[in-house]
């Protein structure tokens, strides 16, 4: 086809611009991929040969970067040149929800995708396709535009003689299985004006995606399609959430009420699984930015009816500790409780929005010594969700295992050990290695009564039959 695209640039390398150009890179071998980022350090993780050092982990990933990396994939600093270079810009900055100001705690923080425009608009030369891929809250494309416009129309010493066409194609990876759901994607959303650039990105995605799948909307819908494919998502596990609670009252098991409801294939089986929580960086920040725009516009009980998965979610994460609490008790000061996965999820060393923050803030304040273990997430990433130094660093001299009065927590890699003398085991992240825990011999290790919490439902209740430990696990009403 004439014109198309040779070079892309991808400015930012984090979970969505990585994995995404990646896989692009890997699928397109006939385009150079370069991704670009501020951030040095990320950039030195990226091109680090020992591709265990990679800056995040998602299943597949090494194997893509082992074969494009330095071929058609490069990863660096040098925006400036990149940008001039490119034909195509991908924008996948982070966009987290402001914290002070109009909109604060709902609105998205679009100043990294201002910052990304302005660079793109004083770089770039000839005509560039500009597509979004963050996600970002409705009428961003419009900003974006805005701001290439006014170069183009600056009066400046070097007036830009650079064109642009803004597209809007949101990402739809899920962390975990990024690479999968790159190769394989439900549909590939396109929204824009002008057919000719919709045309050149549809080119690149029909390298391995079929033409059924490759979906063409308005700009403004795309960019509410992604906005709202996240909230439906959200909104189904506070639904279930929130009946896990009543079965927990009621002696009805929720894993049987989602089997159930899931065989309506109006309703489907697929996310329905009762857990501690929805996390991750997407969910909350989008249907907040559902809520800022039904307020903006005037549309309060829209608001209102979003704005309730939020708060359930909250609501559901605080319920699990204080039931933590009540049955240990009513007190967790010289209480050694075991936590079994800190990420979002499985498969990720992601942890925004983990459900464990909250959980293990609350434990820690009624006075819990914790002792955190996650195959992926660092002693230093923990260190920053808590806002609290870990034990060992704070008592250098002084043993973990002695109990105290005020709550702390440490960090393990290995579980060998981990157990003994503890009072409960908390299960919040689904890691495959937590369900060949042999509950027998960790039976014998713990202090009496012992608790297993498994917020996750990971394991077979028939495993705990016939040990010491006492268990509960998420949405079960009957008690073992
Ligand atoms: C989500 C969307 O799935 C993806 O399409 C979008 O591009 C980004 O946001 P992600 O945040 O990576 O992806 O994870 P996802 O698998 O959706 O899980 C989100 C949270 O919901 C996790 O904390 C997960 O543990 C929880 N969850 C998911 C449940 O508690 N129960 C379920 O049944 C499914
Ligand atoms: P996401 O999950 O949306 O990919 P991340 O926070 O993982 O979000 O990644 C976003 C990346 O964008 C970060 O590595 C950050 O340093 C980078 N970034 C932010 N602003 C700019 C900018 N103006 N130019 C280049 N990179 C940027």
């Amino acid at each position: 086809m004439k014109n198309s695209i040779h070079n892309i640039c991808c400015i930012g390398a984090g979970y969505v611009g990585g994995p995404t150009m990646a896989v692009i890179a890997d699928r397109c071998p006939h385009i150079e991929v370069n991704v670009v980022d501020i951030n040095q350090d990320r950039i030195n993780l990226w091109n680090s040969l020992d591709l265990n050092e990679l800056p995040i982990f998602e299943p597949g990933l090494d194997k893509i970067i082992e074969r494009r990396r330095n071929k058609n994939l490069f990863f660096s600093n040098d925006i400036k040149k990149q940008i001039s270079r490119a034909d195509m810009i991908f924008i996948s900055v982070n966009t987290p929800t402001k914290t002070k100001g109009i909109g604060a705690g709902k609105a998205s923080n679009l100043k990294w995708i201002e910052a990304s425009a302005r660079q793109v608009a004083l770089y770039a030369k000839g005509h560039t396709i500009v597509v979004e891929k963050s996600t970002l809250p409705v009428r961003t494309a419009e900003v974006i535009k805005e701001i290439l416009k006014s170069k183009q129309n600056s009066k400046e010493k070097h007036p830009k003689t650079s064109t642009f066409d803004v597209l809007s194609n949101p990402e739809f990876l899920s962390e975990g299985s990024a690479i999968y759901d790159l190769e394989n994607p439900d549909r590939v959303l396109i929204g824009g004006e002008n057919n000719s650039a919709i045309e050149k990105l549809a080119e690149i995605y029909r390298n391995w995606v079929s033409e059924e799948k490759l979906l063409q909307t308005n700009i403004w819908s795309s960019e509410l399609a992604k906005l709202t494919a996240n909230a439906f998502l959200a909104q189904r596990i506070s639904s279930i959430n929130s009946i896990g609670a009543l079965c927990e009252a009621t002696g009805a098991d929720v894993r049987e009420v989602s089997k159930a409801i899931g065989h309506d294939s109006r309703i489907g089986s697929k996310f329905l699984d009762a857990g501690p929580g929805f996390g991750g960086s997407c969910f909350k920040k989008d249907i907040l930015n559902l809520v800022y725009l039904s307020e903006y516009f005037g549309l309060p009980e829209v608001a209102a009816f979003w704005n309730s998965v939020v708060n359930l979610n909250a609501w559901h994460q605080n319920r699990i500790s204080k039931l933590i609490t009540k049955n240990l008790f009513g007190t967790l000061s010289n209480k050694k409780i075991v936590v079994l996965g800190f990420a979002f999820k499985s498969n990720t060393n992601d942890t925004r929005e983990s459900a464990a923050i909250q959980i293990c803030k609350n434990l820690i304040e009624e006075g819990a010594a914790l002792l955190i273990h996650d195959p992926k997430v660092s002693c230093d990433q923990i260190a920053i969700d808590l806002n609290l130094q870990p034990y060992s660093k704070k008592n250098k001299e002084s043993n973990f295992s002695e109990r105290n009065e005020e709550g702390n927590w440490d960090s393990i890699d290995s579980l060998e050990n981990a157990f003994d003398g503890a009072d409960a085991v908390l299960i919040l992240t689904e890691w495959m290695e937590y369900k060949k825990i042999n509950w027998r011999v960790t039976s014998n290790k713990m202090r009496k009564p012992a608790w297993l919490f498994d917020a996750r439902s990971i394991i077979d209740p028939n495993q705990v039959l016939n040990t010491d430990i006492n268990f509960w696990r998420i949405g079960d009403g009957v008690k073992l």
